[in-house]
C-alpha cells in the first residue's frame, strides 16, 4: 500500500480543478480545496466528492496539509507559496513562477528543506523526456540550434480568456507569460538556459484584450542559437520544438505526442513510438512525479531555480519588446 498524502489545491478554476482530479487519480492523494469563489468551491467539491473545503488560504493551511498546489493567477503564486512553506508544506506552484522577482529569492531560501517545484508540465511528457535523454547521450552530437513553432486558437480552448488573468500582464496574462513560457522552459531543459535575447511581440487578432497574442524571439543559450515563434489564434493546434545538433536533428511534436530524429541528409524522419496521451494523463504523471519527489524517490521535475531562470526570460522578452534591442539575462535582475 502506498502512502496517501493530504493535498490542498488552492484555486479551483480551470487548472486547479484539473489538479484536484489528477492528484486524486494517482490514488496517492486525499484532496482538499481552497477557493474564494463560494459557488465554484461548492461545484468542484460536489463534482469530485471532496469533503474538506476552505474559503481562504489561512484556513486551508490551518488544516496542516502535507502538499499544497498553488493554482491562482501568477501574481499571487510567490506570497501563497511562502505562506505554505512557512506552514511546513511541500509546494507545487503553477506556471509561471511569478510576474516579477519580489519574494522569489526569499522563497528559494526558505524552501531548502521542503520539496518545492513549478508545474511546467512538459517536463512530465514521456516523448520530450525521451528526446532529452537521447540528446544528452551524445548520439546526435552537440546541440547548436533550437527552433520552436507553436500556435493554438486560445479562445477555442479558453472561451473566458477576456475575463481571467489572461487579460493583463500584471496577473500573468499575454502570450509570453501564459504560453511561450512553457516552451522556453522546455527548451532550457533540453539545451542550456537562455543568456540573451531579442523579441518582437504584438496584439494581432484576439478580441477584447490588448495583451500580446503573437511573439517572435531570437535567443542565445551559450553557443546554441534559438528561435521561438508562437501565436494564440491560428486554427491548427501545433507545438514543435526542434533541436539541431552537429550530427543529427531531433524534433518534439506535442500535438502528435511523439519525438522523431533524422541523421542522413535528405532521409525521412524516424519516429520514436510514444503512446498517445490524453490531456489528463500528463497531469496525472506530473502529480505522481511530484509525490515521488515528496517521498524522496526522485528529484523535483522543475526546481525553483529553473523556474526563476524562465521567469527572468519572460521578463526580458517583455523588456526587449518594449525597448527594442538585445537583453541579457542577469543573475540578479
Ligand atoms: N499548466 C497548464 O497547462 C496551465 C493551464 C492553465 C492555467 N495555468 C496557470 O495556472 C494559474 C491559474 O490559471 P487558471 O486558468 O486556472 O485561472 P482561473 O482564473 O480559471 O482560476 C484561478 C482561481 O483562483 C481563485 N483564487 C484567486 N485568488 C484566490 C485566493 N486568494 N484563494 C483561493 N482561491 C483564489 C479564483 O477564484 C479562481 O477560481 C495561472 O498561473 C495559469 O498561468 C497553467
Amino acid at each position: 500500500m502506498r502512502k496517501v498524502h493530504r493535498v490542498l489545491i488552492v484555486g479551483v478554476g480551470s487548472i486547479g480543478e484539473r489538479h484536484a482530479r489528477c492528484f486524486a487519480a494517482t490514488g496517492r492523494a486525499a484532496v482538499s480545496i481552497c477557493e474564494v469563489n463560494a459557488e465554484l468551491r461548492w461545484i468542484v467539491a460536489d463534482r469530485y466528492s471532496i469533503a474538506e473545503t476552505f474559503a481562504d488560504l489561512d484556513a486551508g493551511l490551518a488544516s496542516r496539509p502535507e502538499v499544497v498546489v498553488i493554482c491562482t493567477p501568477a501574481h499571487r503564486h510567490v506570497p501563497m507559496a511562502l505562506a505554505a512553506v512557512r506552514a511546513g508544506a511541500h509546494v507545487l506552484i503553477e506556471k509561471p513562477l511569478a510576474t516579477g522577482f519580489d519574494g522569489v529569492d526569499e522563497l528559494i531560501r526558505e524552501s531548502c528543506d521542503r520539496t518545492v517545484g513549478v508545474a511546467y508540465v512538459y517536463r512530465s511528457h514521456p516523448a520530450l523526456a525521451a528526446m532529452r535523454e537521447a540528446i544528452r547521450s551524445g548520439r546526435f552530437g552537440e546541440p547548436v540550434q533550437v527552433v520552436a513553432q507553436c500556435g493554438q486558437h486560445f479562445p477555442f480552448y479558453r472561451p473566458a480568456y477576456r475575463t481571467i488573468y489572461y487579460n493583463d500582464r500584471a496577473t500573468g496574462g499575454g502570450a509570453v507569460q501564459d504560453a511561450l513560457t512553457h516552451i522556453v522552459n522546455a527548451a532550457e531543459w533540453l539545451v542550456d538556459p537562455v543568456d540573451r535575447l531579442v523579441a518582437d511581440v504584438g496584439h494581432q487578432v484576439l478580441d477584447g484584450v490588448t495583451v500580446e497574442d503573437t511573439v517572435h524571439v531570437l535567443t542565445r543559450h551559450g553557443r546554441v542559437m534559438g528561435c521561438f515563434n508562437l501565436n494564440q489564434h491560428q486554427a491548427p493546434n501545433e507545438t514543435t520544438l526542434t533541436v539541431v545538433c552537429q550530427r543529427g536533428t531531433v524534433r518534439f511534436e506535442a500535438h502528435e505526442c511523439r519525438w522523431r530524429w533524422a541523421i542522413e541528409p535528405g532521409a525521412p524522419w524516424t519516429d520514436e513510438a510514444t503512446p498517445t496521451l490524453e490531456r489528463d494523463a500528463l497531469f496525472v504523471r506530473q502529480a505522481g512525479a511530484f509525490l515521488d519527489a515528496v517521498e524522496g524517490t526522485s528529484a523535483v521535475a522543475c526546481p525553483l531555480a529553473d523556474a526563476r531562470q524562465t521567469l527572468a526570460v519572460n521578463l526580458a522578452i517583455l523588456r526587449s519588446a518594449e525597448r527594442g534591442g538585445w537583453e541579457t539575462i542577469a543573475d540578479n535582475p
